[in-house]
């Protein structure tokens, strides 16, 4: 009852179109990550945004609304998560966005899709060496040189049609008024804050400062988060573009806190710091052309020969199941096969010759045909010339969003600060956060573990290099009109659950929203194991034992929720598009001028 309530409160949210009006959340406890729910359904033909905060969605479409393009929404989503969603919205970290440009269907230099690739670089004083014996993840001396900000101005200059100001004006508003937390934005804080390192270490004397609760109290949905800093800091980037940030009072900030904590980013690091505009990763496949973000994201490439793998097996949906055992096992065979290839060739292409004839379409026909449909290959048997050690695991937020213009444009981005809140270093003064994403460089050369380190040389730390990521944005086109936007948070399982969206898709002929509910499961090589979501007991009833003895070893968390997939897909006959925003972590869809759409998960949620 209090789902359909709920569900009826957000269509009518969505029938009144986009807005900031602060929406009902009903009461919970803080310090639980809320349930399952109806993944949130926006449809238009005027606009569409999936984003993991209602208010940042509510931008983005406020901004189409007013004649903005993709891409100019893309950015005002982008600097609202740094207010909303701070524990991977952010201006101290980096990623990947990718662009189409809508146009005719005649292939031509300015259809071209592109990666803003905005990934953070080691900063100069790093080496080779400067993290062997490094444990502490949560330490500012983990920023990479961060790329958010260079980067938005870098796609804002290329793609953008609306002046810059107006993008960061919506956010600057939220910093300083401040805006209703809602139930996840309560837990995110509430979960961090209570860790009793936070709570007690010097260190972190800043960060509680700005995201602790003014009566010291637990967050709970409806106060207000209030962030004078971060306004002031915004209000200097809308002023003074990127250089707002790179030079002058920011980046003296983040120079007196990188010396006072034994941080490596340097002025100059933050001077020289560049975006790359690359090419996407293209790839024909089950009859669409996939695009994807290229190294030094092992997005586009790990995605594509996963596809090109599950196309030449020929996988099969069954009717009312997602996912039967038979899926399960190939589909973990051809994760593990193409982690294992991610793991062995992949880097920052501007630092090494990549070898990537291990990704073309004759390896993935070969890596599928070496599977055995009965048996499960261990992991150690793939390794080749890959010197693997047996050792400890170590193990590693991300927030991923779509948008689509009524031209047709669209943006797959996918941005983080690597872990929840990334270093936990807030910029004195300034109210953001540094990221810890040295920590997604292999640290230790030589060191491939069957835990899941990787030492292999492609990806080892230099100066000015940026770190192998696995953020995956995604835009599959179907005769070259934009047909689906996906990508996802998480770590190296952003890989799987992206091609699980795309399988259950455009292979299952599943309703995006059925996909993007869809159980969800993870192989990564190492360590071998398949990892299967644990919020819905039912979801994977009957198949531990048959995939056991096939020889798999099988893990399920209770409560493990993988990801948050943030998509959207286009119906081509009647150019309506669906933006479908994941519950696993609080997304929120929005359109410009929004129909009523029936929810088929609905009934699902408990
Ligand atoms: O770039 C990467 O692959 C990671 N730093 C992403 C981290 C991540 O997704 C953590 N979130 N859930």
């Amino acid at each position: 009852m209090r789902h359909t309530i709920l569900s009826l409160a957000l269509i009518l949210i969505h029938l009144h179109g986009p807005g900031l009006a602060q929406e009902i959340q009903p009461l919970a406890a803080p310090l639980r990550l809320p349930p399952r729910q109806p993944v949130d359904l926006a449809q238009g033909s005027a606009g569409v945004v999936a984003s993991a905060s209602p208010l940042a969605s509510a931008i983005g479409c406020d901004c189409l609304a007013d004649g903005g393009n993709a891409v100019d929404a893309a950015i005002a989503v982008g600097f609202a998560l740094a207010v909303t969603w701070p524990e991977a919205g952010n201006l101290g970290g980096g990623g990947f966005m990718l662009v189409a440009p809508a146009g005719s269907e005649e292939p031509s230099a300015d259809r071209i899709v592109r990666c803003i690739d905005y990934r953070e670089t080691a900063p100069s004083a790093a080496t080779e060496d400067s993290f062997v014996n490094w444990t502490d993840r949560r330490h500012p001396r983990m920023a990479g040189t961060p790329g958010t900000v260079r980067g938005f101005e870098s796609a804002h200059r290329r793609y953008g049609s609306m002046p810059w100001k107006r993008l960061i004006e919506p956010s600057i508003r939220l910093a300083r008024e401040g805006f209703l937390v809602d139930r996840y934005l309560a837990y995110s804080l509430n979960s961090v804050l209570s860790d009793p390192l936070i709570r007690d270490h010097d260190r972190y004397a800043e960060f509680r400062r700005v995201y602790q609760h003014p009566s010291h109290s637990l967050w709970r949905p409806g106060d207000r988060l209030l962030q004078p800093d971060l306004a002031k800091t915004l209000e200097t980037i809308a002023e003074n573009g990127a250089d707002g940030f790179y030079t002058g009072r920011v980046a003296d900030a983040i120079d007196r806190q990188m010396r006072s904590d034994d941080g490596l980013i340097s002025r100059q690091d933050l001077h020289d710091y560049q975006p790359v505009v690359r090419t996407a990763i293209e790839r024909s496949v089950l009859g669409y052309q996939v695009f994807g973000a290229p190294p030094p994201s092992s997005g586009g490439l790990t995605v594509g020969l996963q596809l090109k793998m599950i196309e030449s097996l020929g996988l099969q949906p069954q009717a009312d199941v997602p996912w039967t055992v038979d899926h399960l096992h190939l589909m973990s065979e051809v994760m593990r096969r193409a982690f294992r290839q991610r793991a062995a060739f992949l880097g920052d292409p501007d630092f090494s010759t990549l070898q990537l004839d291990g990704f073309s379409d004759q390896a993935a026909a070969r890596l599928a045909a070496e599977i055995d449909h009965r048996h499960a290959t261990p992991s150690g048997e793939l390794a080749g010339d890959i010197a693997l050690t047996d050792g400890p695991y170590e193990s590693e937020q991300t927030t991923h969003y779509s948008v689509i213009d009524a031209t047709g444009m669209a943006v797959s981005n996918t941005t983080t600060l690597e872990q929840s809140f990334g270093s936990l270093s807030v910029v004195a003064g300034c109210g953001f956060l540094l990221n810890n994403e040295m920590g997604d460089f292999n640290w230790r050369p030589g060191y491939t573990n069957t835990e899941g380190a990787i030492g292999t040389s492609a990806n080892l730390v230099a100066p000015g290099k940026r770190m192998l990521s696995s953020m995956s944005p995604t835009i599959v086109k179907q005769d070259g009109k934009v047909r689906l936007i996906v990508g996802s948070p998480g770590g190296r399982t952003i890989i799987n659950s992206v091609c699980e969206t795309i399988v259950q898709t455009l292979l299952f002929d599943r309703s995006l929203a059925d996909a993007v509910d869809a159980p969800r499961f993870h192989h990564q090589w190492f360590p071998d194991a398949i990892y299967l979501e644990g919020f819905d007991p039912q979801a994977y009833s009957g198949m531990i034992g048959p995939l056991q003895s096939r020889g798999h070893v099988v893990i399920q968390t209770p409560g493990r929720r993988q990801g948050a997939v943030n998509a959207i897909e286009v119906d081509l006959d009647s150019g309506i598009a669906t933006a479908v925003a994941d519950w696993r972590r609080g997304g929120a869809a929005r359109a410009v001028r929004s129909k009523p759409v029936a929810n088929p998960t609905a009934s699902r949620a408990r």
